[in-house]
């Protein structure tokens, strides 16, 4: 049985649709950014806090848990600039706690959701898992936080652990039963198909005098099923003790500029946009891509659904939140 804290989110929830095939699955979720509706009805649902320790005891006593994997925190740069103490306390305190009673049950297989946001502002046009992190934001830093912790605990608890950096997430289930939803929404993709929905008067372009192509952000785009399939096979490693410990990225390898977005959804959906080109969005660095090579090497994972598929998806469920 594996327990999946953060399963009623938008990745925790793709990647409970793909294990449930494989795994018991238990979800352990406040529903602060989730929503039960995203959940599996083949998996079991316990709403409370990964902070929680006697919640946590009572899930390690009740349930032979093999391992756990942890999507549950707080995501959004600009409000961890706000609120630092919301990151540190959620993404940080809370799995520490997490982590010690999972230990404490002598429950030794872990699975980190981390983020590019780590690395900062990069040096290089493709990001591999050798470059420094120096995170520019609480949110980032709460992640590295937590993966130095993760080393530690490996070293002198015997902890093993899989560390996912994600890149920029997106898409919806091929079934359209799940997809991306936050409140309030922030992310690139969603804002675009909600205004082409018309849900949204414009599209608001953060940014036109970046150093790159057409002087808009880039980013790497990865489908959230593609993420649930990189988990599964970090699981696998660890269940079967191919791997201990590791640091994957987890990105296509290609970058789109917000224009080059833009233009997908126009092309995909075929409704022509209100655009507004705007200030900077404080934060964002220019240029953010993924090298994916080393989950490739270890584990033979490679992304393989591409942006116009990610949009088409992301478009579908979009359209059936209408109804
Ligand atoms: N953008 C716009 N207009 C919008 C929304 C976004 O131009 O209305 C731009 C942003 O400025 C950025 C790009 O679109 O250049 C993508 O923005 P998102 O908010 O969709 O995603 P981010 O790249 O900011 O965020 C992702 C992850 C975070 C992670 C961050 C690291 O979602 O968890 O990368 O920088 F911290």
């Amino acid at each position: 049985m594996i327990l999946v804290v953060g399963g009623a989110g938008y990745i925790g929830s793709h990647l409970v649709k793909e294990l449930v095939n494989i795994e018991e699955v238990i979800i352990l979720d406040n529903l602060s950014t989730g929503f039960r509706s995203l959940v599996d009805s083949k998996a079991i649902l316990i709403e409370g806090d990964l902070g929680d320790e006697a919640v946590l005891n009572d899930i390690f006593l009740k349930y032979p848990i093999k391992a756990v994997m942890h999507f549950a925190a707080n995501s959004l740069v600009g409000e961890s600039v706000q609120d630092p103490y919301k990151y540190y306390e959620n993404n940080v305190a809370s799995t520490i706690t997490l982590l010690n009673t999972m230990l404490k049950h002598d429950v030794k297989n872990f699975i980190f959701s981390s983020t590019a946001a780590t690395y900062g502002i990069p040096n290089v046009d493709i990001i591999d898992e050798e470059q420094p992190t120096n995170p520019i934001n609480p949110y980032g830093r709460s992640k590295l936080m937590v993966e130095q912790i993760l080393g530690d605990f490996a070293h002198a608890y015997g902890l093993h652990y899989v560390v996912l950096r994600y890149f920029n997430a997106a898409g919806a289930h091929e079934s359209a039963e799940i997809g991306e939803s936050h409140d309030p929404e922030t992310h690139l993709i969603p804002i675009i198909l909600q205004h082409l929905l018309g849900q949204r008067e414009k599209i608001s372009v953060f940014g036109t005098d970046y150093d790159t192509q057409d002087g808009t952000c880039i980013r790497d785009y990865i489908h959230v099923t593609d993420l649930a399939k990189a988990h599964i096979l970090a699981l696998q490693a660890l269940l079967s003790g191919k791997k201990n410990t590791a640091i994957y990225n987890l990105g296509n390898g290609k970058g789109f500029s917000v224009k080059d977005v833009i233009d997908t959804c126009e092309k995909v959906t075929g409704v022509k946009p209100n655009i507004e080109y705007a200030d900077r969005r404080p934060g964002d660095p220019a240029r953010l891509v993924a090298s994916a090579k080393k989950i490739y090497e270890d584990l033979g994972w490679k992304a393989a659904i591409d942006l116009d598929e990610i949009i088409e998806s992301a478009w579908k469920w979009h359209k059936s939140q209408m109804n």
